[in-house]
C-alpha cells in the first residue's frame, strides 16, 4: 500500500523564486492495485515517483508505503552503475539483499533471462541499446523481489 498525505516538494531557485513542484498531493493507493499516473511535462510525475520510493524527502507532509519500493528510473543510464548487465543486476543484490555472490549470479542470470537479455550479460552496459538499457534497468529491480513496483515512463524506449 502506498498512502501520501499533504506532500509538499518546493525548490528555492533563487532568494526570491521558489519552485512549487507538488503542493499538498493525497493518493492512496490500495495493495493489489496498477495505476497509471498521466501528467504533463514538468508537472511532478518522476518527482513524487522518487519521493514514494524515499529517494528524497518531502518539504512538508507524508509517504508511507507497506514495502520497499522498487524504482525504475526514467533515464535508464542513471540507474547502470556497472561495467556489464551481469555485474549490475548483481550489485544490487549483493547491497540490499545481502547475497553470496553465487546467489547473487544465479538470481542475476535469471531475472537477465526474464527481460530477453541473456546474450549480453557480459557485455559493456554502455554498448547497450536504449530499450537494452531499460530492460536491464527492470531486471535489476525485478531480481529484487520487491512488491511494490513503480515504473516512470513505463513503456518509454521499449518495443
Ligand atoms: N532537484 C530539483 N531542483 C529543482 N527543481 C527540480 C528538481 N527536481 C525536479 N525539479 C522540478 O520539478 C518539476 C517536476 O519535475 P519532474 O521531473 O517530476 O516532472 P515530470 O512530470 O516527471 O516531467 P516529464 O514528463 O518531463 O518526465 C520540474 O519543473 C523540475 O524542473
Ligand atoms: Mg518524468
Amino acid at each position: 500500500m502506498i498512502e501520501v498525505r499533504n506532500l509538499c516538494k518546493y525548490f528555492r531557485n533563487s532568494d526570491s523564486l521558489i519552485t512549487k513542484a507538488l503542493d499538498d498531493i493525497n493518493l492512496v493507493i490500495p495493495d493489489g492495485q496498477c495505476v497509471l499516473i498521466a501528467g504533463a511535462n514538468g508537472s511532478g510525475k518522476s518527482l513524487l515517483m522518487r519521493l514514494i520510493a524515499k529517494l528524497e524527502k518531502p518539504t512538508k507532509g507524508s509517504v508511507e508505503t507497506s514495502e520497499d519500493v522498487g524504482l525504475v528510473f526514467q533515464d535508464a543510464d542513471a540507474q547502470i552503475l556497472a561495467d556489464t548487465p551481469l555485474e549490475d543486476v548483481m550489485f544490487g543484490l549483493r547491497r540490499n539483499k545481502k547475497l553470496s555472490k553465487d546467489e547473487a549470479k544465479a538470481k542475476a542470470l535469471k531475472a537477465l533471462s526474464d527481460v530477453g537479455l541473456s546474450d549480453k550479460a557480459n557485455s559493456p552496459s554502455h554498448f547497450l541499446s536504449g530499450g537494452e538499457k531499460r530492460r536491464l534497468a527492470v531486471a535489476s529491480v525485478m531480481a529484487l523481489g520487491r512488491k511494490i513496483l513503480i515504473l516512470d515512463e513505463v513503456y518509454i524506449n521499449l518495443d
